[in-house]
């Protein structure tokens, strides 16, 4: 046998972890700061898509609880309870409701009911109500009665499988006009379970009408109305710099009588009409305006607003000049909403609605993916927002979604939605990009491998691509994954490849969900002047600088299957600390992931390594993300 042929036998059979990419050598200049990493780069991009807020952050557990559908009043998510011997049926009754905004209630007629024989209606949440042991959760309803004799409505939670009552609650008795009632459940020492439904039900016969049939867990710190506990710690742990909502498509709508109008998801729950959304199914708007900038408050993040801009989905538009002002004006009112003090008309309205003290917008972005307007209105659509806007609040700045013509936007927001392979090939995307023009938001970006999370495959691309954003992070000033959540259930999807997962009872984060969490929390103040030498095309770098801590951050991404040794040669300090923490992704296979039952197979893992100095060999891993803090004498 030949030399070569049989050195390729001997390399075939090793195994593939002993294999290793050529060395590469990363040159590191300590005392060369070459640009200045923007503090806002990560922030979160959201909205109403796979059940992000309904059956998702928002804390509701009963679905449809106002009986209004994306195709009008209906009763999807409940049925009818009928024990022992009762008789009863229910039906949308679009002639009574408990406010001008919920005009149509669910109308129970009870022919036959007597105690232990109960009539009433039943709701199965969003894909189960989570039950934990010893907890506490608030509800409430609308209701009216036809008389006075309809009795008691007693609240129940019962377990699918066993029927065992879990918690239960009374409402003493009814009234014949609508009224707003509250009740408790307290579970016992039960299995926490999302196998439980929500009864409602009387004792006689009669007919009761409901409205807005309401329940709740314990929310993030308590707020009333608030987020779910597990989702916002999950959300706390990325330490985004903004949250940008609300949409995306969301913000969009389908038509434009289905836009996101804010003044409809303000005020009480039963003042809000709700509305039909793009992703083919309604929205409560219990998480609406006010919502965003709570939900922003509660995790420190900047609120990145977007405004509707007169183009909704199905190619229509409302043309610049006087049929736009509405528009315009709407959004003034938004910011002001937001913004405004209690002097103000709308921050008179903010204070009311609970938050007298005035949030601090430092961005606005017009609209949305205005590209796929084939109509060519954007230009003339943003030139009259930013004007407007720019005339009362000169200190923001405002975000183009596409390219415009005769005027120039303080932001353009770019979205990329790829293959790891091809965000490989594209790391270099905004190196030469003009740095006197507007700054950058990559306003939505992903890897989109994996469903219904990403795989390792995608967190390695989307770690690559952080890599060129944050080495351009002079220009790049803010950046967002999208989507956010998906509710994993059969049917909570609408879109595939999504960060963080979750069904009623649990959560988990994806491997690109750690990937941000990594880069986020390692971020560094300014770019560092850094080369890297490698022959290995799936070999990415980013070199960072904690001034404060005298720290070097080098972030490195080897996607490919073999180890890759890498010579890190710093210059410009005394030396470097021997010892050096080293945080890392990795997985044998791209294929490799976490799911809502396997949440933890792949996660970052903080180690240290005692041979760094001014010259050092450091062998990455095949498919591996890691993060070297080197310390600086
Ligand atoms: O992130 C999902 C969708 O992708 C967003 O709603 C939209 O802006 C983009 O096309």
């Amino acid at each position: 046998m030949r030399f070569e042929k049989l050195a390729a036998v001997l390399l075939a059979s090793l195994p593939l972890t002993l294999l290793a990419q050529q060395p590469a050598t990363l040159t590191i200049d300590t005392a060369k700061p070459v640009a200045a990493v923007s503090p806002t780069l990560y922030g979160l991009m959201t909205e109403e898509i796979n059940y992000s807020y309904d059956g998702g952050l928002y804390a509701e557990l009963v679905n449809n609880r106002m009986f209004q559908t994306n195709r009008g009043p209906g009763d999807a998510g409940w049925t009818i309870l009928q024990n022992g011997d009762a008789r009863a049926t229910m039906a949308i009754d679009k002639t009574t409701g408990p406010s001008k905004a919920l005009a149509h209630s669910l109308k129970l007629t009870v022919e036959t009911a007597a105690p232990k024989s109960e009539a009433g209606i039943v709701n199965g949440g969003y894909w189960g109500i989570p039950v934990h042991p010893s907890e506490q959760y608030r509800g409430s309803f609308y209701a009216k009665a036809d008389n006075d004799n309809i009795g008691a409505v007693t609240i129940r939670l019962i377990n699918n499988n066993t029927g065992a009552v879990v918690a239960t609650a009374t409402v003493p008795a009814l009234s014949t006009d609508w009224n707003h009632y509250e009740y408790t459940l307290k579970a016992g020492a039960v299995t926490a379970s999302a196998a439980n439904h929500l009864t409602l039900s009387v004792e006689h016969p009669g007919t009761v009408w409901f409205s807005l049939v309401s329940l709740f867990p314990p929310t993030y710190q308590n707020t009333p109305n608030g987020n779910r506990i597990d989702l916002m710690q999950k959300l706390a742990a990325m330490h985004p710099a903004f949250l940008r909502f609300p949409g995306g498509n969301y913000l969009e709508g389908d038509h434009i009588n289905e836009r996101y109008e804010w003044k409809k998801t303000i005020g009480s729950q039963v003042d809000r009409p709700t509305h039909p959304s793009p992703w083919n199914y309604h929205s409560s708007d219990g998480l609406g305006l006010l919502e965003f900038f709570e939900w922003c408050e509660d995790l420190h993040m900047q609120p990145l607003l977007a405004v509707y801009a007169g183009y909704s989905m199905r190619q229509e538009h409302v043309d610049a000049g006087s049929a736009l002002e509405p528009y315009v004006q709407d959004a003034l009112d938004e910011i002001e909403y937001a913004t405004g003090s209690t002097s103000t008309k709308w921050g008179a309205i903010r204070a009311k609605d609970g938050h007298p003290a005035p949030f601090h917008i430092n961005y606005i972005e017009v609209g949305n993916e205005d590209w796929f307007d084939r109509s060519g209105s954007y230009s003339g659509r943003f030139a009259q927002f930013y004007k407007a806007i720019k005339a009362a609040y000169p200190d923001i700045q405002i975000i183009a979604t596409a390219p415009v013509k005769g005027i120039r936007p303080d932001v353009i927001d770019d979205h990329f939605y790829r293959s790891a392979q091809q965000f490989f090939d594209d790391v270099h995307h905004y190196d030469k990009t003009d740095r006197t023009g507007p700054k950058v938001m990559v306003g939505e970006w992903a890897t989109r491998e994996g469903s219904p999370t990403t795989n390792m495959g995608a967190a390695l691309g989307d770690a690559a691509w952080m890599t060129g954003m944050e080495r351009n992070s002079d220009i790049i000033v803010l950046a967002s994954y999208a989507p956010l959540f998906v509710n994993v259930n059969p049917g909570g999807m609408q879109w595939p490849s999504d960060l963080i997962g979750y069904d009623a009872l649990n959560s988990y984060g994806s491997p690109s969900y750690y990937a941000q969490v990594m880069f986020n929390t390692h971020l560094g103040d300014h770019v560092l002047d850094a080369k890297l030498d490698a022959t290995n095309p799936r070999l990415f770098d980013s070199v960072t600088v904690d001034s404060k801590h005298h720290r070097v951050i080098v972030k490195l991404v080897n996607g490919s299957s073999q180890a890759q040794p890498v010579k890190i040669e710093l210059s410009g300090a005394k030396g470097v600390h021997s010892k050096a923490t080293l945080t890392t992704l990795s997985a044998p296979t791209t294929e490799a992931t976490n799911s809502i039952t396997d949440p933890k197979r792949i996660v970052p893992v903080v180690s240290s390594i005692n041979n760094a100095a001014s010259t050092f060999t450091h062998t990455v891993p095949r498919y591996s993300i890691q993060i070297l803090n080197l310390d600086l004498n």
